[in-house]
């Protein structure tokens, strides 16, 4: 069974992987301008805790979770809420992770084919000359961008292309494969561009901004937010990591590598952070809506610089390398049931499951100007959720993520029986002096946290 599935090489492949998963958008677009817009200092540090409070004890659990029943979500739920309270119903915590994987790479594939276009603009100098005005470049990118149906669809369809076929090539010779190539090239890439940042005159203030925190500008919401996005740049909450879990051998240590993955995936967000606040600090251009300033600031502040055309180049690659390792673990929670429940093979389950989220990610891809009906749609009503991308940003962030997350904990913290956790994890690492500890952590204080945001959410605040 293990051999038709699939294994990861080893450690080092599995981590590689994993960590590829986690480190995408999430670090080097979205906490960047969450950061920015929550006043720097207090909530990183508020994250950081909620990484390790939240965060690594429900990677630990939905890894023990895969490599004890060797089978992505549903047939893991399947097999281990069989003869425990809830029974079959727990079958529902797997289709909610395929439901959400589906949802979050038919928009995800979006942006991340934007660092396709960017790639290719600076490739060819053009992003250089419309930077050096501000205006002209915010324009460009709202409305001769994001409004051009055709780019956005062909872009998006692209980067549904290169997943598909990462997946189609398996565990060890697709997804490890990658992983092991681009992510020391993101490594190398991130440097060279903190060496860089640390020459300018911003670099200082950039630090500064993040690492001294002020906790008066903190609020309620922000504390919520950091918890929400701990779970996003972690990949965790629908199965993701658990699926990773289940071509692992039991001589790897699940809290150990759970730990690293965690330290790879923050160190990297940190650094995306120091790096873009430097070189914005270093001009006088003033940042304009938070969550473009991938796209519209940054090459504005990079066209001051010599060579221009190539750092913008390789920024906009680095980030399209780190969002494809993470489109394929998307792609793999969807097709790993095909393969285990359904019974296809690798081949069948990559390409029709990569199709259907491309047909269907085809309305996210208009949806941003392109088609009028499918911007305008908004069946939550608020002003972040409007169009097809935005339902489904909001479904996924606030709803499936959540969710998931608040039931993995559940069911590892009080259904599975401390026996069979224990012995899990005990597989590859030994003795387990903290085992109270995340005992603790993920029957209360996980729940707990992330009830919290499904709360507040129902009462009517949004996590974006
Ligand atoms: N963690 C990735 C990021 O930060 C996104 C991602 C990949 C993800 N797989 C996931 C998020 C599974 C949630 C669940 O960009």
């Amino acid at each position: 069974m293990a051999e038709s599935r699939g294994q990861w090489s080893g450690r080092i492949g599995f981590i590689l992987a994993a960590t590829g998963s986690a480190i995408g958008l999430g670090n080097l677009w979205k906490f960047p301008y969450i950061t920015h817009e929550n006043n720097g200092g207090a909530f990183v540090l508020v994250y950081i805790g909620m990484v390790l409070l939240v965060g690594v004890p429900i990677m630990i659990a939905e890894i023990l979770v895969g490599r004890r029943t060797q089978l992505s979500p549903v047939g893991a739920f399947r097999s281990l809420g069989k003869d425990k309270p809830g029974g079959g119903a727990w079958t529902g915590v797997g289709f909610l992770g395929v439901l959400a994987g589906f949802t979050i790479l038919s928009y995800y594939s979006v942006v991340a084919g934007w660092t396709i276009h960017y790639t290719y603009l600076s490739l060819t100098g053009e992003l250089a000359t419309l930077a050096t005005d501000p205006h002209a470049l915010q324009t460009y990118f709202g409305r001769d961008f994001l409004a051009n149906g055709k780019l956005q669809v062909m872009y998006h369809l692209m980067f549904m292309g290169f997943t598909t076929g990462a997946v189609y090539f398996g565990v060890q010779k697709g997804i490890e494969r990658v992983a092991k190539i681009l992510l020391p090239l993101l490594f190398l890439i991130l440097l060279v561009l903190l060496a860089y940042s640390s020459t300018t005159s911003g670099f200082n203030e950039a630090l500064h901004f993040l690492f001294v925190p002020d906790f008066s500008t903190l609020t309620t919401g922000s504390v919520l937010e950091a918890l929400g996005h701990a779970f996003f740049t972690l990949s965790l909450g629908m199965g993701a990591m658990l699926t990773y879990g289940s071509y692992i051998n039991k001589d790897i240590s699940i809290p150990r590598a759970a730990f690293q993955i965690s330290l790879l995936d923050t160190v990297i967000a940190l650094i995306a952070c120091v790096i873009m606040f430097s070189i914005i600090n270093s001009s006088d251009i003033e940042v304009s809506k938070s969550s473009t300033i991938l796209f519209t600031t940054i090459p504005t502040v990079f066209a001051q610089l010599p060579a221009a055309g190539f750092f913008n180049a390789i920024f906009y690659l680095l980030i399209g390398f780190a969002a494809l390792t993470s489109t394929i673990s998307l792609l793999e929670v969807v097709s790993s049931y095909a393969i285990d429940d359904l019974g296809w093979t690798r081949r069948r389950a990559s390409v029709t499951m990569g199709s259907v989220i491309a047909v269907f990610g085809v309305l996210n891809a208009l949806s941003l100007g392109g088609n009028a009906t499918l911007t305008s749609i908004n069946l939550v009503g608020r002003e972040s959720t409007a169009g097809v991308f935005g339902t489904m940003d909001y479904l996924a962030s606030n709803w499936f993520l959540p969710v998931g997350g608040f039931l993995i904990a559940l069911f590892v913290g009080w259904i599975l029986g401390v026996r069979d956790t224990v012995d899990e994890l005990q597989k590859g690492h030994g003795e387990m002096p903290w085992f109270k500890l995340w005992h603790v952590l993920i029957k209360f204080v996980a729940p707990l946290a992330v009830g919290a945001i499904i709360v507040s959410v129902i009462l009517g605040r949004e996590y974006q």
